[in-house]
């Protein structure tokens, strides 16, 4: 299995474009089924998840190939409903593909999606939400069998801004008759960017990265060209490095605002951060601070999945920080990799305490989920001496080259 092993106490320097977002791409790709033709992604990342959708669009008859940098998918040749279970456990969010299934084809049959290293990660809203459009899904024995023959547009209450939930409804939606108007819906940017492709498509779609979106079912469709936003949580990791290593880095093609709660954590924490049309630079020197309390909330709250990446951030800071962690059950399992680094911090339920130590030391630790995983790279580059990272491919789960990446800024990093 292979290993990421750094020499730390180096600071960073340089500029990085960020890659395209993960978060982004993966529902893209599931709506791409609901055209009879060719979309082409431009910006899309080579990541473990992408090639695990590439399979999945290939089982169910598409094609679905690389040209240069571009994905590109033709869907008219899509023949098939079904995800098999090995499928299925190679991504859990896959489940993200049975609205477009049902949109497209009125069946829909795929093995339940089951927890991951979160915690379990039920799908209630999902289904509930498909129910309300007039699908019939029944779960016989950890499958799930879906009819959907005809779909009615309808108003749908989320009873939690779920954002699987939010795009699984909204490419139902594509496929039922007049008008769908979801309420509480997820606000997250990858949402607003799943719209602008949709929109791209010929999908009439509206109010992404409001609470209230509207869908238009069963518009025609037609190929489509859409560049893949950036990966706002992978530029919080690369901003994190930098604010833990010190030095100064600039990131390219990504929004403040979609960094907004994680450039203020840093910037209290006594990082410089700078920001441009499109770029971000944040500078970093002598010890952080701490800064009080960080509660994950969904968009336009801190974001679950920067927490980890923060906290490794903090390691080294003077004073104590709270994170209390509001979406996920089992997110602090990267806790104890931290602690065989040095670190000091206490974990109760939803909430870690980290106290900030004077030095963190070279160990080798194993990567417990991809955030988690992040966050050991952050820390890595911030102690003295060798870290070795061992299941890193947790990591390329959602980083495309994290050695590349940092070694362009100056890391002392490599896979081994
Ligand atoms: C998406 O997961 C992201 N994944 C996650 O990123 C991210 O952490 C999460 O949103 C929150 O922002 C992708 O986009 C592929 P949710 P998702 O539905 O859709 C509960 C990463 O590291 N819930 O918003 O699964 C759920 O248990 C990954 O890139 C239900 O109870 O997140 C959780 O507590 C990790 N029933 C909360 O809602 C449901 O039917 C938020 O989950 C659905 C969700």
């Amino acid at each position: 299995m292979s290993r990421i092993v750094i020499q730390g106490g180096r600071k960073l320097e340089g500029e990085l474009t960020i890659q395209g977002a993960k978060n982004s791409v993966l529902p893209i790709l599931a709506a791409t089924i609901l055209h009879p033709g060719r979309s082409v992604l431009l910006g899309c990342p080579r990541l473990s998840d992408v090639e695990a959708s590439i399979r999945i669009l290939r089982h169910l008859g598409c094609q679905a190939d690389w040209e240069d940098e571009a994905l590109v998918v033709d869907a008219s040749t899509l023949d098939r409903w079904d995800i098999p279970d090995h499928l299925m456990r190679e991504m859990r969010s896959s489940v993200i593909f049975l609205g477009a299934i049902l949109a497209r084809m009125g069946w829909a049959e795929l093995s339940h999606p089951g927890g991951c290293e979160l915690g379990p990660r039920p799908i209630d809203l999902h289904l509930t939400a498909l129910r309300q459009l007039g699908a019939d899904l029944r779960d016989e024995g950890g499958f799930l069998r879906c009819t959907a023959q005809h779909m009615e547009g309808r108003e749908i209450t989320l009873s939690l801004p779920s954002v699987g939930a939010t795009e699984n409804a909204m490419l139902a939606a594509c496929g039922a008759e007049g008008e769908t108007v979801l309420l509480n819906a997820a606000r997250e940017p990858e949402i607003a960017d799943l719209q602008s492709f949709l929109r791209g498509m010929g999908c009439q779609v509206r109010g992404a990265g409001s609470s209230t979106i509207c869908i238009q079912g069963r518009r025609p469709t037609h190929d489509v060209v859409h560049t893949i936003m950036p990966d706002r949580i992978a530029a919080a990791t690369y901003l994190a490095a930098a604010a833990a290593s010190g030095g100064q880095v600039a990131l390219r093609r990504i929004s403040h605002r979609h960094l907004s709660t994680v450039t203020a954590a840093l910037h209290a924490a006594g990082c410089q951060i700078t920001g441009g049309e499109g770029q971000l630079i944040l500078r970093s020197e002598g010890r952080l601070r701490s800064i009080g309390t960080v509660r994950t909330a969904p968009y336009p709250g801190f974001p679950t999945d920067a927490q980890a990446i923060l906290m490794a951030a903090l390691l080294r800071s003077q004073g104590a920080t709270v994170f209390v962690e509001n979406i996920f059950e089992n997110r602090y399992r990267h806790v104890d990799e931290l602690c065989r680094m040095g670190a000091d911090i206490s974990v109760a339920d939803r909430v870690a305490v980290v106290t900030g130590v004077t030095e963190l030391y070279g160990a080798e630790v194993r990567c417990t989920d991809l955030r988690g995983g992040a966050a050991l790279l952050v820390a890595g580059l911030a102690a003295q001496g060798t870290t070795g990272i061992g299941d890193v491919f947790h990591i390329l789960r959602g980083y495309e080259d994290p050695v590349r990446d940092l070694r362009s800024l100056g890391a002392d990093i490599r896979m081994a």
